[in-house]
């Protein structure tokens, strides 16, 4: 099983992305957790711009999707939001053909330094998600808060063992989900 990361943060220190860098150390067996293409490059969705001819990197990145069992999303929050960089992003995937987050399995997790640990842009991120009719994992949530506690930047890695239990949990509850809907669309 093939999982595509996509990180909302495009910054070179980010804690979101030292999750996503951390996460195939968590993984069960039998899942691969590949970092997916940066979405830095991507222009402000403008549907002129679209019509024109979508850009390069988001149909890479939609190809990515489309070849992926599942996607796991690892954000920060902005302004108790979803940061407008990862917004674009999906906004730019809605508009490809034979929209790939359609009936994909996601998961979701988010990381800030505040106590909140992302939950108000995560929830936030789940409403735009059905939008696009993909499949979101409900539980375990991965709300990592204060991570730059929970860290060990020199390494790059994320340290703090019981978030690191926690993350597990979750991949193995994906794991199962993703089987669980590639059965349901073979049968
Ligand atoms: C933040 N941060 C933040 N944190 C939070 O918990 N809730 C919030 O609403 C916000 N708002 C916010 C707005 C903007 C514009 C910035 C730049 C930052 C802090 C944020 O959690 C922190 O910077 C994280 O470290 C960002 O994630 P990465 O880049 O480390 O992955």
């Amino acid at each position: 099983m093939e999982i595509l990361a996509i990180c909302g943060s495009v910054r070179a220190g980010s804690f979101n992305a030292m999750v996503v860098r951390t996460l195939p150390l968590l993984a069960p067996a039998g899942m691969k957790i590949v970092a997916g293409p940066s979405i830095e490059s991507f222009p402000l969705y403008n549907a002129d711009l679209q019509t024109n001819g979508i850009p390069n990197a988001v149909v890479q990145l939609g190809e990515a999707i489309r070849r992926a069992d599942g996607v796991i999303i690892a954000t920060p929050e902005y302004n108790y939001s979803v940061p407008g960089i990862l917004k674009n992003a999906i906004d730019w995937i809605s508009r490809l053909p034979d929209q790939p987050l359609k009936n994909k399995p996601i998961a979701l997790q988010s990381a800030s330094q505040g106590v909140l640990g992302g939950a108000r842009a995560q929830y936030h991120l789940r409403q735009i998600l059905v939008f696009v009719e993909g499949l979101v994992l409900n539980k375990p949530e991965v709300f990592i808060s204060g991570v730059q506690n929970k860290a060990d930047v020199s390494y790059g890695e994320l340290t703090d063992e019981p978030t690191r239990d926690l993350i597990k949990q979750q991949l193995q509850t994906f794991e199962t989900f993703v089987r669980g809907i590639k059965r349901n669309a073979i049968e």
